[in-house]
């Protein structure tokens, strides 16, 4: 099974320029977690990118944790993050890193990660062990399973070439059905953007 380390140290530069897609999108999705956040909440993120997200919750909270398994995002991350007191970057893996804070946390977060990695099972084994009882996972995932065989054929190709990562071809129902499985009662979904299906949850760890 294979981590895509040197692909997004490759993006991460670009990455960091790109503008975010759909502007409202991203607004719902950062009040909806809002919603749920807490001033004494320490909180870990998974793939956090450049930080952008972790950064901008950091108020609603006691402590961000944002890490990603490319050094080249944390490098940016922690630019970004110069004279924010409660939020650090490191560099982590799922599944099978180990958080810099120790765990347990009140929340994790994992936004357009899940439908980049191969083990999604083994990857929420962690984000529940990494909980408290009750704690809560929010993520977004694209539900990409509409996309036709061209577009699969092509992101083949790239990903041979090294221009694309791994990526999966989820079904909404099927993300929710992961996170189940994995342990969680789901609280609250929504689709922003509905077009490819950007899959917000909220979950409970039971
Ligand atoms: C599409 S970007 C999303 C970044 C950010 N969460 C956002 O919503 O803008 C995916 C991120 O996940 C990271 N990533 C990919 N596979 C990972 C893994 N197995 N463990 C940790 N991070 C991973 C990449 O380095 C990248 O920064």
């Amino acid at each position: 099974m294979s981590i895509n380390t040197e692909f997004w140290n490759k993006a991460a530069r670009k990455y960091a320029k790109r503008p975010v897609q759909d502007e409202a999108a991203y607004e719902l999705t950062l009040d909806r977690t809002r919603s749920y956040l807490h001033a004494d909440d320490r909180v870990l993120e998974i793939g956090c990118g450049t930080g952008t997200t972790a950064l901008k919750l950091a108020d609603a909270v006691n402590h961000i944790t944002g890490t990603d398994v490319a050094t080249g995002m944390i490098d940016i991350a922690r630019e970004k993050a110069q004279g924010v007191a409660n939020v650090d970057f490191s560099p982590m893996a799922v599944p099978g890193g180990t958080p810099p804070e120790a765990a347990p946390y009140e929340v994790v977060m994992a936004f357009n990660l899940l439908h980049l990695i191969e083990d999604t099972e083994a990857v929420l084994a962690q984000v529940h062990g990494m909980l408290k009882p009750g704690g809560l996972f929010i993520s977004k995932t694209v539900g990409l399973a509409d996309k036709g065989a061209w577009m699969r054929l092509l992101i083949s190709a790239m990903r041979l070439i090294g221009k694309a990562p791994y990526v999966k071809y989820f079904r909404i129902a099927e993300i929710d059905d992961h996170i189940t499985r994995a342990g969680f009662e789901i609280i609250e979904t929504g689709n922003y953007p509905a077009s490819p299906p950007n899959h917000f949850v909220v979950a409970r760890k039971l």
